[in-house]
């Protein structure tokens, strides 16, 4: 009989692993504690925005003309606990307020409603971020809480999906790593990813310590990456250097690579930051902080770009106070094909700027309803040609494909100034140059 799977936790993360789930042809049960989310999903609505989700629920959510059926929702954990041979827990892992440490309590929460309905076998898979350690004492968790005792197993899930990519990502990983600790739990995870596996994805099979380490680990290096290309960058500044030429032509060295060379604002979003955060507070828990301090250079190189950015437009109104200036912000989002502003660089630099007496107008495809809530204090307009309208400096700060294809002829006519600062190096300087534009980048010569 087909195995049948839940998805706890209905985040960027559970709706796109529970869709792709039944896209594999197993049967899903989706559990949220958030009533909104729920009702959403059930008409097939995604609660954000993610490129190729809300088609991919149409095609297997229950009730909705032509869909498989194979997907359906509740806010039971009971009927959950009942249906599912494989429970996939999703819910996020954020930073503790004011702390560097990640929070745990929905990932405990989690366990800690479900395990007390678990009265025959099952296998419960941690999919979310947390700290090293966790799987050990979730899994006793469950045998202590579950009706079923030890008959309940854990097995750690790491899952890698880029946010505006996830279910490319999700239906198409680059690997798939599992913590497990018995023949049974391995075969079932194989038995789930056997389309995957069959597409040429590799299966590495692991302990709960390493599974959890993979993915701090993984972040870490690209969190390391980007801090790196904007170190060069910060380099290149002060000898009158091109890092875009530079990591070119480092990224020819394939030991090196060219992906994740992009200077700029710096990372943001809902995980590297956090991830690379929560890392460093659980090296200290276990005595081996040392081994991580670099990590907080990382950090400080990528905060600091930000204020870098700011203090580039300063200069390019002609230094001095913001008062009286018209700012235009191209992106809210921390990336693009996202409606996610968490921990956005874009947001923040326009926060700065605003809170130091800036006209700050800002625009974004997708992220403008999320950065009304978080920052309603800006101003914002629905279109980038509303945005710029009078202003004194462009700035370019998520690089979404539609700022690449605006005609800088056209925009020009709307703006005061014709002066563009590229925060993502992502537009073509010649292109702007050509129509009358002053173009400047980080970590790239005045022109
Ligand atoms: C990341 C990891 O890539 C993913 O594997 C993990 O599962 C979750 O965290 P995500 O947060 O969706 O994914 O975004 P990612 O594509 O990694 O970009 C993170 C940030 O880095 C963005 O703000 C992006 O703009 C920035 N970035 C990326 C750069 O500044 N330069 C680059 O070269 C690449």
């Amino acid at each position: 009989m087909a195995l049948k799977i839940t998805v706890i936790g209905t985040g960027y993360l559970g709706a796109t692993h529970a869709a792709a789930m039944a896209e594999l042809g197993f049967e899903v049960l989706g559990l949220d504690v958030v009533p909104e989310k729920i009702e959403m999903l059930q008409r097939g609505e995604v609660p954000m925005y993610e490129p190729g989700l809300e088609e991919l629920l149409a095609k297997h959510v229950a009730g909705i003309e032509g869909s498989s059926g194979r997907l359906r929702f509740t806010m039971d954990w009971a009927e959950v606990a009942e249906f599912g041979d494989i429970h996939f827990v999703c819910v996020n892992t954020p930073q503790k307020h004011g702390e560097y440490a990640c929070d745990m309590s929905y990932v405990d929460a989690a366990f800690a409603s479900l395990a007390p309905h678990l009265t025959g076998p099952a296998l419960v898979v941690g999919k979310s971020t947390v700290p090293v350690g966790s799987a050990e004492r979730l899994g006793r968790t469950l045998v202590e809480l579950a009706p079923a005792g030890e008959e309940v197993e854990l097995a750690w899930n790491p899952e890698f999906l880029r946010e505006g990519l996830a279910v490319q990502d999700t239906l198409h990983p680059d690997r798939i790593v599992v913590g497990v600790r018995s023949e049974r739990s391995e075969k079932l995870l194989r038995e789930v990813y056997a389309t995957p596996m069959a597409e040429g994805s590799p299966f590495v099979v692991t302990d709960f310590p390493t599974a959890e380490l993979v993915k701090t680990a993984a972040n870490s290096f690209l969190a390391t990456k980007i801090s790196f290309i904007n170190a060069m960058a910060e380099v290149c500044e002060a000898a009158g250097g091109d890092v875009v030429k530079l990591a070119e032509a480092i990224g020819y060295d394939d030991r090196i690579g060219k992906k994740f060379l992009r200077a700029g604002i710096g990372f943001g979003g809902g995980c590297l930051p956090k991830d690379i955060r929560a890392f460093m507070a659980r090296a200290g828990e276990l005595g081996a902080d040392q081994a991580l301090t670099f990590l907080r250079e990382i950090d400080s190189i990528n905060m600091r770009r930000r204020g870098q950015m700011v203090e580039m437009t300063r200069e390019a109104l002609g230094g001095g106070s913001f008062l009286g200036k018209r700012i235009a912000v191209l992106g809210a989002t921390f990336k693009p094909d996202s409606d996610d502003v968490r921990d956005s660089p874009a947001l923040n630099v326009a926060g700065q700027i605003h809170l130091q007496g800036g006209q700050v107008t800002v625009y974004d495809p997708k992220g403008l309803a999320n950065a009304r809530r978080l920052f309603p204090t800006l101003g914002y307009a629905d279109t980038a040609a509303e945005a710029v309208r009078g202003a004194h400096v462009v700035l370019h700060l998520t690089e979404w494909r539609e700022f690449r294809e605006l005609d800088p002829a056209a925009l020009g006519e709307a703006v005061t100034d014709r002066v563009v600062l590229d925060g993502r190096n992502a537009l073509d300087p010649a292109v702007w140059r050509a129509a009358g534009w002053t173009y400047r980048a980080m970590g790239r010569p005045a022109a």
